[in-house]
Parts: C-alpha cells; sequence; structure tokens
C-alpha cells in the first residue's frame, strides 16, 4: 500500500524526452500530489548536472559531485532501481536497443514500469519481459502516446461502432529533420531507423484502433544521405503491413527531412473502410503563430504543451496526449498498490488492463512489426510472415 496516495518514480534516460516530456511530467505530477520523491539514472554525471540546472531537486544516478561528470556509468541504473522502495515506477527512456536489461532488472526487483515505445527491439525479447512481468505481477506499460492523441481515439470510437465497415487499406506518414540522426540520436541511429524509432506509432495506431494483428509485411530502406555524414544508417523506410482481414497499410517514414519546415514532425494517416473513411493531419492542425522572435510555427495543441495554470497562478500546467500518456502508467500504479498487495491480486488487475493498454500482450505487436521490418529491409525487401504468437520469419 502507499499510504500518502504518492508514489516514487526513477527515470532512466536523461536524453530529449527526458528532458521535453517525461521530467516535465513527473515533476508536474509531483507538484499535484501523486508522485513521492524522483530520482533519475544516466550514463554520465555531465547530463545530471545539467538536468540538475532545469528542473527541481532530484537524486541523480550518477552524482556529479561524487563520480564526477566524464565517467560513463552504464550499469548504475541497477544500484538506482534497487534503492526504490517497493511501490515504485521505473520509466524506461534509453535508447530503442537498450530497454530490455532496464525493463528486466526493474522487473526483476518487483518494480514497474513505463517505457518509451518501442518496448524493445526484438520479438524474443517481449517474450521474455512478457513472461517475467506475468509471473512477478508487474506492471510494463509502453508509451505509445498517439493512443491519446483524441483525432486517434476518435477513429477507434467510430471503427469499433462499425462506421468505417471493413478495413481495406491505410496510410500513413511521419518524417523528421535531419537533425534528429545527426545530432540527436548520433550515438545509436545505425542500431535504429527513422521506422523503428517512430514509424512504429502509426503500425500501433492501426492495431489500436481495429485490434487487427499483422499478417505479413514487406520493407524497403534508403541509404543516401547519412552514409554521406560518416553514419551507416536509412535515411527512410518504407513498410507495407498486411493485416489478417487482408486490409493494407503502407507507412513511410525519414529523418533527412529538411529543417526548414514548420513544424518538426511530418505525420497524419488516412485510412479507408468499406462504409467511410477516416483522414487526419497530425501535423497541420490549423493553428500557427508567426512571431518576430520564433518565426512561423504550426502549432499542434494536442501534444505536449504549455498553458499558464488554473491552480497554480504564475505557473504552467504542461497538457496534452505526451502528458496523459504517461500519466495513465503512473496512475495505473497507484491504482494496482493501493488495490492489492498479493501477486495473484495484481495478476488479475494486469489481466483486466490489458483489455485496453499497451501492457506487454499488445506492445508485443509493434515490436513485431518492428523487427519483421529491419530483416525485410536488410535483405533489400523480402516477405516477413508473422505467427499466432507474432514469431516472424521469411515468406
Ligand atoms: N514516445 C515517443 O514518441 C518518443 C519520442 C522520442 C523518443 N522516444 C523514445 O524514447 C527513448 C529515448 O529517446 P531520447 O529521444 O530521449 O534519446 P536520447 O538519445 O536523447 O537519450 C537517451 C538517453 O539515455 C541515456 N542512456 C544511455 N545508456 C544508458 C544507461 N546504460 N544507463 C542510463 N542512461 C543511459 C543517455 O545518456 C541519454 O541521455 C527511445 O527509445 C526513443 O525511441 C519516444
Amino acid at each position: 500500500m502507499i499510504d500518502n496516495g504518492k508514489i516514487d518514480v526513477l527515470v532512466v534516460g536523461g536524453g530529449m524526452i527526458s528532458r521535453e516530456v517525461i521530467l516535465p511530467t513527473v515533476f508536474q505530477e509531483q507538484k499535484y500530489g501523486r508522485v513521492g520523491n524522483i530520482s533519475i539514472s544516466s550514463l554520465k554525471g555531465d547530463i545530471i548536472e545539467e538536468l540538475q540546472g532545469m528542473f527541481p531537486p532530484f537524486k541523480g544516478y550518477p552524482d556529479p559531485l561524487v563520480d564526477g561528470t566524464t565517467e560513463k556509468y552504464p550499469d548504475m541504473f541497477i544500484k538506482a532501481i534497487n534503492d526504490l522502495p517497493e511501490n515504485s515506477v521505473v520509466i524506461v527512456a534509453t535508447p530503442d536497443h537498450f530497454h530490455t536489461p532496464v525493463i528486466k532488472a526493474a522487473i526483476a526487483a518487483g518494480k514497474h514500469c513505463i517505457v518509451e515505445k518501442p518496448l524493445c527491439l526484438k520479438v524474443h525479447e517481449a517474450h521474455e519481459i512478457m513472461k517475467a512481468a506475468d509471473e512477478k505481477g508487474v506492471y510494463v506499460l509502453t508509451d505509445y502516446h498517439k493512443r491519446y492523441d483524441r483525432s486517434i481515439r476518435a477513429c477507434r470510437y467510430k471503427y469499433r461502432k462499425g462506421l468505417l465497415g471493413e478495413m481495406l487499406h491505410g496510410h500513413a506518414w511521419i518524417e523528421e529533420p535531419k537533425y534528429m540522426a545527426l545530432e540527436v540520436f548520433k550515438d545509436w541511429c545505425e542500431k535504429s531507423s527513422p521506422f523503428e524509432y517512430i514509424g512504429v506509432h502509426y503500425a500501433d495506431a492501426y492495431y489500436y484502433i481495429t485490434g487487427l494483428k499483422p499478417r505479413r509485411l514487406v520493407a524497403f530502406g534508403q541509404k543516401k544521405y547519412l552514409p554521406t555524414q560518416g553514419k551507416d544508417a536509412y535515411d527512410a523506410v518504407q513498410a507495407t503491413i498486411e493485416w489478417e482481414d487482408g486490409s493494407v497499410q503502407f507507412v513511410q517514414t525519414s529523418w533527412v527531412n529538411t529543417p526548414n519546415n514548420s513544424a518538426m514532425t511530418n505525420q497524419g494517416m488516412m485510412m479507408l473502410g468499406t462504409m467511410g473513411e477516416y483522414w487526419a493531419d497530425h501535423k497541420d492542425r490549423n493553428t500557427h503563430f508567426a512571431t518576430e522572435a520564433e518565426g512561423f510555427d504550426e502549432y499542434n495543441p494536442n501534444f505536449f504543451k504549455q498553458y499558464d495554470s488554473f491552480d497554480f497562478p504564475g505557473e504552467i500546467d504542461n497538457v496534452g496526449y505526451g502528458y496523459d500518456s504517461i500519466v495513465q502508467g503512473i496512475n495505473d500504479v497507484r491504482r494496482i498498490v493501493n488495490e492489492t498487495d498479493s501477486i495473484e491480486g495484481r495478476q488479475a488487475m494486469l489481466k483486466q488492463m490489458e483489455e485496453t493498454r499497451a501492457l506487454p500482450g499488445q506492445a508485443l505487436i509493434g515490436v513485431a512489426i518492428n523487427n519483421a521490418v529491419r530483416m525485410s529491409a536488410d535483405a533489400g525487401g523480402r516477405f516477413v510472415v508473422f505467427d499466432e504468437d507474432m514469431n516472424i520469419k521469411f515468406e
């Protein structure tokens, strides 16, 4: 039980998504009394030092005053996890290929997790996480924040009411500027790709909306620009996914777009069914600012934006689907630890939550699609098929 309704949170990461979304969210939750102590684990002390200048007090791993600022501590997250009290949450925001060791350590210590998408990069890892979480009665949510975008929720609602009929096809696009691969993700862009990093959002959206599972897919990738910049990484990746009902979704992704765009991310989706269609530009939300100070800004009020607080005059509240998605995880864990102490009780609650949340059983779909896309693109565009458990192989 948590007697004061607050839950302690450890964030493992400290990069872009931690600074822009996760930490502002958890400190806001602390301000509102739903989160207790906050700790942050990162690779080096200089990152912790920088974060100390940006956020209210927290416990840092490594501690820059004791451990210095330049040495790497790739295993210190284990100590940070073990220092947490029993009912706590670990938010995993390390690079895509380094989620699994953190999740496994958290589950082994009986700590609940919120993981940045994708849950992990390999199907067998997702199966291992699923089994371990189930055995221990541990909550592991993947942060697919697009599920909280009301535009996508609306599509699910209307599809599930039958208004779109049976799916025929869908098209989604998500593309980001060159500085993502070259600056923000320079250390790990070769281990991931624009599909694995962002495209998976729209594969998950199709699954979230329809409940359909993938049957097979084919993917292509191009390496033209990034190799000229010393990176053996994909510029762009496109996937065509055939779902179990025979409907087809095409997803195009890139992280080498020009930075001279009206917003950071080009994104949107259409879906056509036998009885209706959904069409949404998720970049152009029909709102823009043009200011002397900041130039032209295509403004998406839905994702994660700051607004004057109603409760704390003079301060700001972070609002949007980026916030809602993480708060969902924090509140689910608060609910679980308040309602039951037993593993059996937790397992029963998790089984129920699994129906509507990206717990490992649902997150497995995105992992399998990511894994298959990479396999197909690396093979120059060979079809990859899925079995019932989402194991993959070449057709
Ligand atoms: N939900 C979303 O839409 C969304 C958006 C952006 C990123 N992400 C995901 O979030 C994750 C992190 O992305 P990012 O943009 O913050 O990346 P980033 O490269 O900016 O940051 C990664 C951080 O992890 C830290 N790290 C690496 N190894 C570590 C270790 N052993 N112990 C502790 N810390 C370690 C690094 O020091 C770095 O600060 C990725 O999985 C990414 O795909 C999700």
